[in-house]
């Protein structure tokens, strides 16, 4: 599904150079890379704050703790999504309340948060799925509206555009109040471990939040508040600076391939290939194709004997994970969901991807969809 040796092969002097000159430098822990990763990519995102973290999910659960919500609250999000948004919701105390998705975009249905507002909701967390902003002019006319707050998860799409109803346009995740991501070592800018961030445009916000990541405490051994420990390791800051300068290429070539399967699956009645919003770019983080009539189990068999990977993301909504278990849901509340999850199939998506592979996947794919 990735390639990353692949791609520190092609950026292999400066990605060991760096590693070397933390190594020799020892300052291991918030050494001088993590302040300047963070202030590159504040001009990267056109962002008054940066503060990175441990990982994407510590990303969320920070913001938050640094929103002030109270036991009980409700915060609306997704049910097509990874757990971690939920996860943190619940374990804040918070409820979280689901809602559908968007049958063509995956990304939260803007109706369906308007049907979930009650006087105890405070916020709301679109997620930027598979590499497209959710709609982000809705999500923030509802907040506006309704007083809450929004807390953009851009784990899956850091470097997406979105161009809002003024023509300006901003980089996913400063949008919101909170935008949070995750350097997953396979995400669109992946470092070589766990990392995460959260951006602001809010100096007091970000004050916050750089006090909650650091236990608590603004000034050393005295803590205002209950924190947690959520740094990004110096190592894994100076890979990122070195990623962070080719994040637009890679964004680019993983267009390029989006490209090429549209092309290949565009008009055939069994695949449904990613709608695209007018008002998003589109970093592609997955690929994810909707099969219709095509046995998943049979196609996902046959292409491995090609060897040729596949994916499902995701296999269970959040509703019916048993964790999440919740008397409020059902089998059969979130429809599109359920039958997403029914039906969704992702194909290798990275920076290494060539024509080659390309043809050899989609001819792979095509061969077996014919024949059903
Ligand atoms: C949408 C979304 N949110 C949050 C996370 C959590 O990030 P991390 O694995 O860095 O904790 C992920 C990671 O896969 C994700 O895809």
């Amino acid at each position: 599904m990735v390639d990353l040796l692949g791609q520190y092969h092609k950026i292999q002097p400066e990605i060991d150079k760096a590693i070397h000159d933390v190594v020799v430098s020892s300052a291991y822990i918030n050494g001088p890379d993590v302040k300047h990763f963070a202030r590159e990519m504040e001009e990267y995102l056109d962002v008054k704050h940066v503060i990175p973290c441990a990982n994407g999910t510590d990303a969320l659960q920070i913001a938050m703790m640094a929103l002030n919500f109270k036991p009980g609250d409700e915060v609306i999000t997704a049910s097509f999504t990874y757990v971690a948004t939920a996860e943190v919701i619940a374990l804040l105390q918070l409820k979280p309340v689901l809602v559908d998705v968007n049958p063509d975009t995956f990304t939260i249905d803007c109706d369906a948060i308007e049907r979930a507002i009650t006087p105890k909701t405070v916020a709301i967390v679109p997620v930027h799925l598979f590499g497209q902003c959710a709609n982000m002019q809705r999500v923030m006319e509802i907040a506006n509206t309704h007083n809450l707050y929004v807390i953009e998860d851009t784990a899956q799409a850091i470097g997406a555009d979105y161009t809002l109803s003024t023509g300006i346009t901003l980089k996913a995740g400063t949008i919101g109040t909170i935008g949070t991501t995750s350097f997953f070592p396979s995400k669109n800018l992946g470092c070589m471990g766990d990392g995460g961030a959260i951006f602001t445009q809010n100096d007091a916000l970000a004050e916050r939040i750089r006090m909650i990541a650091n236990h608590g405490q603004s000034v050393q051994y005295h803590h205002d508040e209950i924190g947690v420990n959520s740094r990004l390791d110096t190592l894994q800051a100076a890979i990122l600076r070195v990623k962070l300068r080719h994040l637009d290429e890679y964004c680019k070539a993983r267009q390029d391939a989006a490209a090429y399967y549209d092309q290949a699956f565009g008009n055939h009645s069994k695949l449904k290939i990613p709608a695209r919003m007018p008002n998003s770019s589109h970093v592609f983080h997955q690929y994810t194709l909707v099969l219709n009539g095509v046995s998943r189990t049979a196609l996902r068999e046959f292409l491995d004997s090609k060897g040729i990977p596949s994916m499902i993301y995701y296999p269970v909504p959040l509703h019916m994970q048993k964790a999440y278990t919740d008397p409020r849901y059902k089998k059969g509340d979130f429809p599109v969901t359920e039958a997403l999850c029914g039906h969704v199939i992702s194909l290798p998506m990275h920076t290494e991807l060539t024509h080659e592979d390309l043809a050899y996947i989609t001819s792979g794919v095509l061969e077996f969809v014919n024949r059903q």
